[in-house]
């Protein structure tokens, strides 16, 4: 076996531990985690320990992370000004009969922080804010209908999951209407077929979908739908849970130019600790107010104590560019190594969350076989997900994963 051989990875606890795992856990891993949804065998399971950009799977293989967790690491794994902030609130207290004073800070953050924002509410995952988003706007308008866009990804509440998926009805999507992405006049025919019914339009700032190019919003797009929510009474909601704190701190709605009237965040806000943020404008407020929304958790005090130091250190530390930098960084070497060896790479997205595909691959099998090879010489690239950078890769480190990626080319041209 060639030298280099011997050196790939392999991932024989990863598999272990998945097939116990398949006996006690409906469908092993479940979700957006699950191996199934990868190249069976090519890719680490499970993680044992993680630190700054890199983490460490049960085999003891080393990566460096472009996915980041699918998003909530931001700063670097275990990054220490925020665990010590949450576990100063831990010790002090986290979980008891009130919230503790964190919860107005964060809030009073928030609303200093993102232009949009008068006010600020908990929970704990995306899913939970992008719900509750709907209800804000339904209690606002007193409408029913809400507009979203075909393949945009909300959570898995039923009104947001296609049928097909176990326990979905079709009377749970009775009061959903659906436009393409990018779409501005279907959107516009739409409003006017249901003009005074709709209550919402909710959508991610741009197309970030699996297995496919990621899409930015069409020159004037985002401020026409804003113009005609404004026009015809309907609640704008930007569901930045994906891509909220890598185009910009004040939401990503800043970064596209336009002006949402609720605001989604989740993923990145704590660098891994769970909570999830609905913002919103005070003409919403009161309607907030009327809507019965909360959990066990949702006023842990810890996870909100790392929250503010995520943002806090974002924001002195000016991250959104140190990740924009190492992004392009990434995106450009991919293409010129694609270049080089006569397998042209496409990127696209934002620095911040990037994906790549090559040119003659519609059905993403070379791209499936090529995260692969990466994978096992120690860069971790999802074969159809969109990547995510964070503050914590620096240029070595990406150098280091365009030495993984010229690496794997030349194993996928031998093979050729
Ligand atoms: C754009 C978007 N919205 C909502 C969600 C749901 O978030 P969660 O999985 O934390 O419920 C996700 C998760 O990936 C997402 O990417």
């Amino acid at each position: 076996m060639a030298k280099e051989e011997r050196e790939l990875y392999t991932f024989t606890k990863s598999k272990e531990l998945f097939a116990r795992a398949t006996e006690v856990i409906p469908w092993g891993i479940y979700g957006h985690m699950s191996p199934t949804l990868q190249v069976p065998g090519a890719f680490p399971y499970y993680t044992a320990t993680a630190k700054g950009c890199r983490y460490t799977d049960v085999d003891g293989n080393e990566f460096i992370d472009y996915m980041c967790a699918y998003g909530p690491m931001i700063l670097g794994y275990n990054y220490a000004p925020v665990e010590e902030a949450a576990a100063a609130q831990q010790a002090a207290a986290n979980c008891t009969n009130h919230p503790a004073p964190v919860m107005v800070e964060l809030a009073e953050f928030l609303v200093d922080l993102i232009p949009v924002a008068d006010w600020a509410f908990f929970a704990k995952n995306g899913g939970d804010v992008t719900t509750y988003s709907l209800l804000v706007a339904r209690a606002h308008t007193g409408r029913k209908k809400v507009i979203m866009v075909n393949k945009h990804y909300h959570g898995v509440a039923p009104w947001c999951t296609s049928l097909g998926h176990g326990g979905i009805t079709p009377e749970d999507h009775l009061n959903m209407l659906y436009v393409e992405w990018n779409d501005l006049e279907g959107f516009e025919a739409l409003v006017k077929k249901h003009r005074g019914e709709i209550a919402a339009f909710i959508a991610q700032p741009y197309h970030h979908i699996t297995y496919g190019k990621q899409e930015l919003p069409a020159e004037g797009y985002w401020q026409g739908i804003e113009k005609i929510c404004k026009e015809e009474g309907i609640v704008l909601i930007l569901d930045d849970v994906r891509t909220g704190f890598r185009l910009h701190l004040g939401g990503s709605n800043e970064y596209f130019g336009f002006k949402p009237d609720l605001i989604c965040f989740c993923k990145a806000i704590a660098n891994g600790h769970p909570i999830s943020a609905c913002v919103g404008r005070k003409e919403l407020m009161n309607a907030a107010s009327k809507v019965l929304y909360t959990g066990s958790f949702w006023m842990s005090a810890a996870p909100m104590a790392a929250a503010l130091a995520t943002l806090k250190t974002l924001k002195e530390t000016n991250g959104v560019e140190k990740i924009k930098r190492a992004g392009t960084m990434l995106m450009e070497g991919l293409e010129e190594l694609g270049a080089q060896y006569g397998l042209e790479i496409e990127t696209s997205g934002t620095p911040g969350l990037p994906f790549m595909h090559f040119k003659d691959d519609p059905d993403y099998f070379l791209q499936q076989t090529f995260c692969a090879e990466v994978t096992r010489r120690g860069s971790f690239f999802h074969p159809h997900h969109n990547w995510f950078i964070s503050t914590a890769h620096e240029d070595k480190d990406i150098q280091e994963t365009l030495n993984h990626v010229e690496a794997a080319l030349k194993a996928i041209k031998n093979k050729m």
